[in-house]
């Protein structure tokens, strides 16, 4: 897999006696059985990728967003089951949590959110279009006016949480995290949650930007090429106006712990800015959530406050971290 070799308009493909159909990557949904093979255009070969009943999970999915595919390709045989599927794991995946559904007060967070993760959805698709910054941007904003009207509509921070695709929701969800502590650790001034929140959803977007290696694979924090994220998204912002300096910092060093062991530039204590520590703890709780062996939210939460605790003491800001954490605990009794 190269760069862009997927880009270009959707469109019909004759391959020898089949008929392909493409499909915006975004459409697919992880974790779910497909139902039927998916191909993915390799030069000028369709490659099969996955077949019938196998689910693409979260971690492959981010693999191809990185790799730049944009769209994958089924046989012209099983539209019809496709254009079903797509239907249905559409509905679920955007579906609102029960609780949330079911209180009025929370319903335009929850919408400002679903909105925030489709902008994210469309950056990561096509990283060069500035508009698409724009439009998050003014999302992020919404988040946070809907947030400030009822900050105590959402008691519990999960029902805003998903698990589903990778670095999409993981954005949107260390987004949400950081209004939410943000909110709760007295920080009321709208530009500064806007600032969080674009921090929040932001954070990650350097790694669609990374250069994919010869052998095509990127694979996890430990990666120096991955390590380069921070920098390549703070790059990224920088060529957009509208991106304020702060949000820019939170992006370039929500992987420095106060200890110095972080990255890029291992800094250490007052080095790292105020609001980027927070960033930090919203980007470590919800990947420790998602690393989390463990059945239900519930149980993967609670999991994940104790080794917050237990483990990034001396790496995290420790008045935030002792703060986020009562916010945390208290926040799904
Ligand atoms: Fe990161
Ligand atoms: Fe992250």
């Amino acid at each position: 897999m190269g760069n862009d070799k997927n880009s270009g308009e959707p469109n019909e493909s004759k391959y020898g006696d089949a008929t392909f159909v493409s499909l915006p990557l975004l459409k697919i949904s992880t974790g779910k059985p497909l139902p039927g093979a998916i191909f993915l255009c390799l030069g000028h070969r369709m490659v099969r990728y996955r077949s019938k009943d196998d689910p693409i999970e979260p971690a492959e999915y981010d693999k191809l967003v990185f790799n730049r595919v944009r769209y994958i390709f089924f046989d012209e045989v099983d539209r019809m089951a496709f254009d079903r599927w797509v239907k249905n794991t559409e509905a679920a995946d955007t579906a609102l949590e029960p609780a949330v559904a079911a209180n009025a007060e929370a319903a335009p967070i929850a919408q400002a959110a679903m909105d925030q993760r489709r902008a994210i959805m469309d950056i990561f698709s096509n990283p060069k279009d500035d508009k698409q910054v724009a439009a998050a941007v003014d999302v992020s904003k919404r988040v946070v006016t809907e947030f400030m009207r009822k900050p105590f509509a959402i008691n519990n921070i999960q029902q805003l949480q998903r698990y589903a695709k990778g670095a999409v929701d993981h954005s949107v969800n260390v987004s949400m995290l950081c209004v939410f502590l943000g909110l709760r650790m007295g920080y009321s001034h709208q530009v500064i949650l806007e600032n969080l929140a674009l921090g929040g959803l932001f954070h990650d977007i350097g790694k669609v930007l990374i250069e994919t290696r010869s052998d095509g694979g990127l694979t996890g924090s430990d990666d120096p090429e991955m390590q380069k994220h921070p920098v390549l998204g703070r790059d990224f912002l920088d060529a957009n106006k509208e991106i304020p300096n702060e949000v820019k910092l939170m992006v370039a060093q929500h992987h420095e712990f106060l200890d110095g062991s972080g990255y890029p530039n291992k800094l250490k204590g007052l080095a790292v800015y105020d609001l980027a520590r927070l960033v930090a703890i919203a980007n470590t709780y919800d990947n420790l959530i998602s690393e989390s062996k463990l059945n239900t939210i519930a149980e993967r939460c609670s999991e994940a406050i104790e080794k917050l605790e237990r483990d990034f003491e001396s790496k995290l800001d420790a008045k935030k971290l002792e703060k986020a954490v009562k916010i945390l605990r208290y926040s799904f009794l």
